[in-house]
């Protein structure tokens, strides 16, 4: 038993400094929504915001993504059960619609503030929404600054 204490308060140094985006295992979540990008971490997202984004998958980012309704309430229930707090800042839009986006949410913007515009419209990164493109390990939940690396 003894020796199980040092791990355990490793573990706890570990994510008390780092923010854990890693991806909670759920099969169906993989299959569906890994498919065109990578699967982005419940966690970026308050729960709101993934219940509008499931109501209509049809219309989703100019993509159909429509799923039937069996794997549509599952992957919703997945989301909602992991979604993020209040760490996510701001997640509603001015007129008070849950953002559906995590890339406009205020802790993203917080996070990348410091890169121009231009530097998102580059051919190498085209959208702030593909993260791998600068987040090498970004599939692993890994978005620390020793594995940043932006194209140029
Ligand atoms: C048919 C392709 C397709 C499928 C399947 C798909 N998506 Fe998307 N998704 C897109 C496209 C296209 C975008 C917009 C990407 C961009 O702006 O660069 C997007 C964007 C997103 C974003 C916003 C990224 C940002 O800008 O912050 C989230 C979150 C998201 N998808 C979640 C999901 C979830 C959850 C599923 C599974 C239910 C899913 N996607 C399935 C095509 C798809
Ligand atoms: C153009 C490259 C680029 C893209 C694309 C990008 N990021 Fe980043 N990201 C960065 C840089 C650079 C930093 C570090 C900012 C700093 O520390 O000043 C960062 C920081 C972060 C952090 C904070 C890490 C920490 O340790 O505090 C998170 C979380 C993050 N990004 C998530 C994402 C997600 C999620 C996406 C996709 C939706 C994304 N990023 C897309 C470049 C990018």
């Amino acid at each position: 038993m003894k020796r199980l204490i040092p791990a355990a308060l490793l573990l706890l140094a570990v994510s008390a400094h780092a923010d854990n985006y890693s991806l909670p295992k759920h099969a169906v979540f993989e299959e569906e929504c890994a498919s065109c990008h990578m699967a982005f971490p419940p966690q970026m997202l308050h729960a709101d915001s993934w219940r509008a984004m499931m109501g209509d998958l049809a219309h989703h980012f100019g993509s159909d993504a429509s799923l039937d309704e069996k794997r549509r309430v599952a992957i919703t229930d997945f989301l909602v059960t992991h979604a993020g707090g209040r760490k996510t800042g701001t997640t509603r839009d001015a007129s008070g619609k849950p953002l559906l986006r995590i890339t406009e949410t205020a802790r993203f913007e917080k996070k990348h503030r410091e890169i121009a515009p231009a530097t998102w419209k580059r051919a190498s990164i085209k959208s702030p929404a593909n993260c791998t493109a600068c987040h090498a390990r970004a599939a692993a939940g890994d978005y620390s600054e020793r594995s940043i690396n932006i194209p140029k």
